[in-house]
């Protein structure tokens, strides 16, 4: 199932309010150019002093995708997506801001996939139980960090989602105004 704006310019905000986390994907395969999209909105997220302290591992093999997802308690589908991109984190780069920007290059990601049609779902993996079982599979050296794991494919599922209202998240001037 893809989005009717595959393939169409996409306003920001629509992107952003539209994105949904997908867990189920069609079996399409996902075209390279379109994962560098992805790449490419992820590496031009801003950075505390633009240390840029991130890396990507792209995994798209079945077996490993397969050996994350039995890993995962929450990420059992990554078995079934085409893509898993592994979020690093390098806290020499930038060890008070490492994770921060991390999550913003993600976000990027999660959004140039969504205006591409395709469809993610973060999963949290730092500070988990399974994160060094992950890197040992990854090969992933120290002192790297493990953020998340975001799958992606063609969405095989539509889903909704809320939001708490402005009113309970927003004060003006002073807290609680
Ligand atoms: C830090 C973080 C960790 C998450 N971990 C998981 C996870 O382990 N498994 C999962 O299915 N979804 C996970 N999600 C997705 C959230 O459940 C989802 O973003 C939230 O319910 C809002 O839905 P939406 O993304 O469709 O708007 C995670 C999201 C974030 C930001």
């Amino acid at each position: 199932m893809r989005t009717k704006n595959y393939g169409e310019k996409m306003d920001v905000l629509d992107a952003i309010k539209a994105r949904r986390s997908i867990r189920k994907y069609t079996e399409d395969s996902v075209e390279d150019e379109k994962i560098q999209r992805c790449l490419e909105a992820a590496r031009w997220a801003p950075s505390a002093s633009n240390k840029q302290p991130w890396h990507f591992v792209v995994v798209r093999n079945q077996e490993t995708r397969k050996k994350l997802s039995e890993m995962h308690p929450y990420g059992q589908f990554m078995k079934d997506s085409p893509v898993v991109f592994v979020v690093l984190g390098d806290p020499d780069l930038n060890p008070k801001y490492y994770l921060m920007d991390a999550c913003i290059a993600t976000q990027n990601l999660l959004l140039a996939a969504h205006a591409q049609g395709l469809g993610t779902c973060w999963m949290g993996v730092i500070d988990a139980s399974f994160e060094n079982d992950m890197k040992a599979l990854l090969k992933i050296r120290d002192p790297l960090r493990i953020l998340c794991c975001v799958s992606m494919g063609y969405p095989d599922e539509s889903r909704t989602s809320s939001r708490r209202p402005l009113s309970e998240i927003v004060s003006y001037e002073a807290y609680g105004k």
